[in-house]
């Protein structure tokens, strides 16, 4: 209830969904923790957004510096950039658009498409930004929830979808999916299509899993796939991302796209990580070895299932002890990775795959949380029988 009558007029004027929507908590800022933990920044070790512990190509910091035209508007049409993605993804430049990191395309596909009160699914637990936009854009979200082992309920998204005859109009679904690493499989996707409506593939991770429905675009009018930067080329902070379309998607998309929200120190970051790209993609390779190295050193630790993930992350559900106090407490020793307070993975942690010293700090920590209540009982155990 507004306490003031200024909050009163304000709420008056607001829209009320606005009002209500829950609001998006993005994680903290590497400094604002450094300040509030009293750790050096370059002490943190930072497992929980999914980063690239590599960051960007060398040449890239060269080329930003080189750069003269930042007093220039970006190019609205991206033009340097969609015609070098051609290469890499092997999609016509026509059917390509970059935008202010993938979330910037999330939000204007939804943008295409909904009408308040249209119907979106969605697949959780994944990335919450799918579920935050449709509501912003007056869409009414369909929770069609994954199964335990992550895996998608394909019979439950076309009954949601036949039960709700003509009023679902998109279907988001995140390969790898964030937060347990799990691909959808060829034949799901394929079924999935055959629904009268838009599917989203997000692939912001595929480039950690070698596999990617990007070409399907090529065949498939309502398939939208979307990648970024920000994961494989260590962009994250450029904000630069991009989806590839159907033509007759893409030509919609250009009329709602803002014409400058690709800035220009992205555009030449991107530019350059393409060229970059052998560099780039060994540390891929490093991430992808580490990510099994640390796969296996948690499954060995006492109470903790790790989920197997095509990502660069690693979903691991701990059976023994509250996840959300050993994230707190890894916090404390400057050690941060992700736990949702979210149906179906409250008990989980998501971990980054970072450097192999990164992921050793953490391994050592968690291996020291995790014994210290075996130790406690242990003990208290021993001075019983004394
Ligand atoms: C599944 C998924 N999609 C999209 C994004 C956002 O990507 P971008 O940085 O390109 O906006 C993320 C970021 O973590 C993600 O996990």
């Amino acid at each position: 209830m507004p306490t003031r009558p200024d909050e009163a007029a304000l709420l008056s004027l607001l829209r009320a969904d606005i009002a209500e929507l829950e609001e998006y908590t993005p994680i903290v800022p590497l400094e604002i923790l450094s300040r509030r933990l009293g750790i050096p920044q370059e002490q943190i070790v930072k497992l929980d957004a999914n980063e690239n512990p590599y960051g960007p190509a060398p040449t890239v910091y060269e080329a930003l510096s080189r750069y003269r035209y930042y007093h220039i508007y970006p190019d609205p049409d991206q033009t340097l950039l969609r015609e070098a993605i051609e290469s890499y993804i092997g999609i016509p430049k026509e059917q390509v658009i970059f935008g202010n990191g993938s979330d910037e395309l999330i939000d204007l596909s939804m943008r295409l498409f909904l009408m308040p009160g249209d119907l979106v699914v969605n697949l959780p637990p994944t990335f919450g930004m799918y579920s935050y936009n449709a509501t912003l854009c007056g869409g009414r979200v369909i929770s069609v929830r994954r199964r335990e082992d992550f895996s998608v309920d394909v019979e439950g998204i076309e009954r949601a979808v036949s039960q709700h005859d003509g009023a679902v109009k998109m279907l988001f679904i995140n390969s790898p999916n964030n937060p347990d690493g799990s691909l959808i499989p060829e034949d799901e996707l394929r079924r999935l299509l055959r629904l009268p409506l838009i599917v989203v593939l997000d692939e912001a991770y595929a480039e950690f899993s070698g596999r990617s429905y990007v070409s399907w675009v090529l065949e498939h009018w309502n398939l939208i796939v979307l990648r970024t930067f920000s994961k494989w080329a260590g962009l994250g902070g450029l904000r630069i991302g991009y989806g590839a379309f159907p033509s007759g998607i893409a030509r919609q998309l250009w009329k709602i796209k803002p014409p400058y929200s690709v800035n220009v120190a992205a555009q030449v970051a991107a530019l350059e990580s393409l060229r970059a790209r052998e560099l780039l993609m060994a540390n891929v390779q490093r991430i992808v070895a580490e990510r099994e190295r640390l796969y296996a050193e948690l499954s060995r630790l006492p109470g903790v299932k790790p989920y197997p993930s095509a990502a660069n992350f690693i979903l691991c559900r701990l059976l023994r002890v509250d996840a959300a106090d050993i994230a707190g407490q890894l916090a404390q020793r400057g050690i941060l990775v992700r736990h949702y307070d979210k149906e179906g993975i409250r008990d989980c942690l998501r971990i980054t795959v970072g450097t192999p010293d990164q992921n050793n700090a953490l391994l050592q920590a968690l291996c020291d949380l995790l014994m210290q209540p075996e130790q406690a009982a242990g003990q208290a155990k021993e001075s019983r029988d004394k």
